[in-house]
């Protein structure tokens, strides 16, 4: 039997390459040996947008791009996190059984304190929340950005301590990471990520797309030295977007000196534009409607699944009579 991987992402904004490179690029490459199951984090999304409008845009421009980067319904299930109450039921369990000490040493938590004092509680229960995501289908492996290695970590501890005191009920996921694209970074050299504003859209328009990519943060290295590729903003979105071949020309173009900052953006806008193209068009030819059917579909498949863990989790539990 295949081993069952999960992942979801949460529909804050549009997708961006970042997240592509992070994440949903392993999903592709992993789907067929696995038995697939991918979802939209909306409740999730719910920490940060109170905006329905744009809930809702996020969430089928989300499923659109897992869509348009070759994930194929067929093989993979998609479904929507808030169609599972029982999702949040087991999440409050797992409230019941962690600890505020735990919880307060996750970074995510850690970080979005740093920022602001006032965060919801749903900032701080996040990693339980996805704790119930994960364990809820005895997901094998979770592959995720390296920034969500703590949140597997803690769905672990969760199906260890719930295991623990009502009897082996859940089993312990594996997180999977891309080591080398670890982090890409933004425009802005930091790393790429929706909070910082710094981001390259997936599905940016040509325009857009130079827009942006003129705007990386570079060093003041004259034109004519040698430049260390490793070290570039520009390199190393660059990098992610050609084959070996171009890849070996590039470097050599920043090596040898004599190629300034614009050509170097230059040379990215054309190669994104060329990476981004086919996708975009993919993307802008599927229908809130093709959306909707999708998910439709792939919850129908996940709700016996759902629905016999959570009763198995209310036996052990006692609150099934
Ligand atoms: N936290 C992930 C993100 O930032 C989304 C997510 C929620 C998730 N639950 C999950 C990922 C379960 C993998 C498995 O996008």
């Amino acid at each position: 039997m295949k081993k069952v991987l999960l992942s979801g992402i949460k529909p804050t904004g549009d997708i961006h390459i970042g997240n592509y490179f992070g994440a949903i690029k392993q999903f592709v490459d992993l789907a067929s040996r696995h038995e697939t199951r991918i979802f939209i984090a909306d409740l999730h999304a719910l920490t940060s947008v109170t905006d329905q409008e744009i809930l809702r845009k996020n969430i089928f421009n989300q499923m659109r791009t897992y869509l348009a980067v070759g994930l194929d319904p067929q093989e993979v299930t998609f479904f929507q996190q808030s169609a599972f109450p029982e999702i949040t039921e087991i999440a409050w369990i797992f409230n019941c059984l962690l600890t505020m000490p735990q919880l307060m040493r996750a970074h995510s938590f850690k970080d979005a304190e740093a920022k602001d004092k006032e965060i919801n509680v749903g900032v701080f229960t996040y990693p339980l929340l996805m704790a119930a995501d994960i364990l809820v289908h005895d997901a094998d492996i979770v592959p995720v950005g390296r920034d969500q290695a703590q949140h597997v970590e803690i769905a672990r501890d969760a199906a260890r301590k719930f295991n623990t005191a009502f009897g082996e009920t859940f089993s312990e996921p594996q997180g999977h990471f891309v080591e080398e694209t670890e982090s890409v970074p933004g425009i802005d050299g930091d790393k790429m990520s929706k909070s910082y504003g710094n981001t390259i859209p997936l599905f940016v328009s040509t325009e857009g797309l130079k827009a942006l990519v003129m705007k990386i943060a570079t060093d003041s290295a004259p034109l004519e030295a040698s430049k260390d590729p490793d070290q570039n903003n520009i390199y190393n979105i660059h990098k992610l977007v050609i084959n070996a071949e171009r890849d070996a020309f590039v470097r050599a173009k920043y090596l040898d000196g004599g190629m300034g900052y614009k050509e170097a953006k230059e040379m990215l806008i054309e190669d994104l534009e060329k990476f981004v193209a086919p996708i975009r068009e993919k993307f802008n030819s599927i229908s809130d409607e093709d959306v909707k059917k999708v998910l439709e579909e792939g919850n129908a498949k996940m709700r016996p699944i759902i629905e016999a863990k959570l009763k198995q989790v209310k036996d052990r539990t006692g609150l099934s009579l």
